[in-house]
């Protein structure tokens, strides 16, 4: 908090705007309120900020397109403008957005022990998620890599960046059918096996590629899988 606070001070003397991007809120320390602790600050040293929230993930609502602009203004008079200027760029945008999500998420955070609930399960999908860092960083070991894969599991949050290069994202692709963002970000929230790890690995070394792939695509390890009991989305598999 040292350091968001030193932002907060550079951020006030240089008269600078801030504005908080926020889509894992719960996915990074596994407790959504600690991790809206910079966000907090920033209104407390009294920063008129713009925060946006997306639920797709930590409400697991990815296809109801839910989430939030919130704009803290110096006085209601000034929240007032604001709301007025936004409604202007928004009616010729999307002009009224869904509602059925937006709903579930209010119904949510309204009440307190649902509120409770959700802290509750973003713990679980973290846990499992920081299980699945160390399933994949073993599952490298194991096929061979001597790599060090550490920043896989020193990173936080629902994303590893992996260190692929967009070439080697691209092969892994075509001809494993292995996806990942062409940045090389891999999603962490789902199980990892062997032989997944050998794509990436071979990827990464593609010198190893033919010795490394040949003994490991039928071994699809049960002992390097954790049981995904929490939180086993589907459409979460498609990306690795
Ligand atoms: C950092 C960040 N902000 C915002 C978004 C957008 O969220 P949504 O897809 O809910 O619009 C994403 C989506 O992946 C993201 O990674």
């Amino acid at each position: 908090m040292e350091q968001w606070k030193e932002i907060s001070d550079t951020v006030k003397k240089q008269k600078l705007v801030p504005f908080f991007d926020c889509a894992y809120q719960g996915f990074a320390s596994g407790d959504a309120v600690r991790d809206a602790a910079a966000v907090r600050l920033f209104v407390e040293d009294g920063h008129l900020i713009s925060l946006v929230q997306s639920f797709s993930k930590n409400f697991g609502l990815y296809g109801q397109r839910v989430g939030a602009l919130s704009v803290v203004g110096a006085n209601e008079e000034e929240a007032k403008r604001v709301v007025s200027q936004m409604k202007m760029v928004i009616r010729p945008m999307y002009s009224n957005p869904p509602r059925h999500g937006a709903r579930l998420v209010t119904t949510i955070l309204e009440d307190p022990r649902l509120t409770a609930e959700f802290i509750e399960q973003c713990r679980g999908m973290a846990d499992r998620i920081n299980t699945m860092r160390t399933s994949l960083h073993n599952a490298l070991g194991a096929v061979g890599s001597t790599k060090n894969w550490d920043h896989i599991t020193k990173q936080i949050g629902m994303f590893a960046y992996s260190g692929l290069a967009k070439e080697q994202v691209m092969k892994m692709r075509e001809k494993h059918h292995v996806y990942c963002t062409a940045d090389g970000r891999i999603s962490m929230a789902v199980s990892f096996c062997r032989r997944k790890a050998s794509v990436i690995y071979c990827n990464w070394n593609l010198k190893h590629c033919l010795s490394v792939y040949r003994v490991s695509p039928r071994v699809m390890s049960t002992t390097l899988r954790t049981p995904s009991t929490t939180f086993p989305s589907k459409s979460s598999q498609l990306f690795l």
